[in-house]
């Protein structure tokens, strides 16, 4: 049986939650406390699956718990309830949270953001959650904090301008989409497009965001060139895989929020290096040059020495902090898209055309490996005839 500790200050707020999630008593174990001392006293008993906890509390703050949470239970599920106005605080917080949920609310909408977490928590391999649930940072450019503090010096900096910075990390542009997709901004896990994830937050909330991820990344000490350089390549390489899976998009006559979404999947399609170089950064590194120099199967190399593949680990990070599914299907299958079992084109069919493409003729870190188009896959889908036009849409208008 799962096992949830909900943490608030407010007696009522707490009352309420204890009567609507009543009926789920033979499903979930729930406990309920006031104040973060009596939640670590209890994990410090016996570690729960999920904690959800109020942002605004004396003497510890939601975002201290959860930080406490993350350091000695990392496999538990964060979430924090919070108002719109503590929302430095959910900035500051963001590391260690998974999920945030707007204040007031009801019970329906908490149960359906903790059993989509929990189905990503549980599912498959328990590597998985061991390795990623507690990951605090993703490695991020150090360039894109300069560009966008350029930017927004000035006076109204364009939205679309923004997007182009924010779309060349991967780190940041996860934590934008993370943020968009909480119930702070509309009905969870609907924002798919990195522009709408710009413009909801706005040029201040994004210069905040690029701030924080920043301050942790000089914090945790990962700005090292090797990481450096890996985040660097891995933007570069998804912004053109951003760039051409939304020209084929568009070649397939997709509406301008399909568009975005395939462009969206382009940019965190390789999340999953980024979380596998947070997590062994030396083991990561040595075996990028091992497979440069042999010529291996990254995915087969990762699978060996991690148990599971980029592939997994992008789905595992990118479902966990709450990205619409969409994003994560294309991520999750762009090695292995028959594995979607999907019967009609998606954004998953445009990253998978464009990342093998530009594999095979660009010098990404990983040129030396399978780069093969999935011809099976795109005939099921009634997309083989397409091929050459996507290939095409592809190499075009690559940026230098
Ligand atoms: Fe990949
Ligand atoms: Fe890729």
């Amino acid at each position: 049986m799962r096992r949830i500790l909900f943490v608030d200050d407010e007696p009522r707020v707490l009352q309420g939650l204890a009567r609507t999630m009543r009926n789920l008593r033979d499903v979930w174990q729930m406990d309920y406390v006031d104040s973060g001392e009596k939640a670590l006293a209890l994990f410090d008993q016996s570690p729960y699956d999920a904690i959800v906890s109020d942002m605004r509390m004396p003497v510890m703050t939601g975002a201290e718990l959860l930080r406490k949470v993350c350091d000695l239970y990392p496999q538990t599920l964060r979430v924090i309830l919070s108002g719109q106005s503590d929302k430095q605080a959910i900035l500051k917080s963001l590391e260690c949270t998974h999920r945030y949920h707007a204040k007031p609310c009801d019970a329906e909408s908490i149960v359906q953001v903790l059993n989509d977490a929990f189905e990503t928590l549980f599912s498959g391999a328990t590597i998985l959650r061991a390795k990623l649930t507690g990951l605090r940072n993703l490695p991020y450019r150090m360039d894109t904090g300069t560009h966008i503090k350029n930017l927004c010096s000035t006076e109204s900096p364009a939205p679309a301008d923004l997007t182009k910075i924010v779309a060349q990390d991967v780190a940041l542009s996860i934590r934008l989409l993370q943020l968009a997709n909480s119930s702070f901004f509309g009905p969870p896990g609907t924002v798919a497009d990195i522009s709408s994830a710009v413009m909801l937050l706005g040029a201040d909330g994004v210069s905040q965001v690029n701030e924080i991820v920043q301050q942790r990344q000089l914090e945790d000490g990962s700005c090292t060139p090797p990481t450096q350089d890996f985040a660097q390549n891995i933007g570069e390489h998804s912004y053109k895989v951003a760039l051409a899976a939304a020209r084929i998009a568009r070649a397939e006559n997709c509406s301008d929020a399909s568009v975005g979404e395939a462009f969206t999947a382009g940019i965190l399609h390789d999340a999953g290096r980024l979380a596998l170089m947070a997590c062994e950064p030396t083991s990561y590194e040595q075996m990028l040059i091992e497979c440069k120099g042999t010529g291996w199967d990254i995915e087969q190399v990762e699978r060996h020495l991690f148990g599971f593949d980029h592939g997994d680990a992008g789905r595992y990070l990118l479902s966990l902090l709450g990205i619409s599914k969409s994003v994560v299907d294309a991520a999750t299958f762009h090695h292995r898209p028959r594995e979607l079992n999907a019967s009609e084109f998606s954004a998953a069919a445009a990253v998978h055309v464009a990342d093998s493409t530009l594999r095979g003729i660009t010098n990404f870190i990983d040129c030396a490996n399978d780069h093969s188009i999935d011809v099976d896959y795109l005939e099921h889908i009634g997309c083989a005839d397409r091929l050459s036009l996507w290939q095409q849409k592809t190499i075009e208008e690559l940026p230098v």
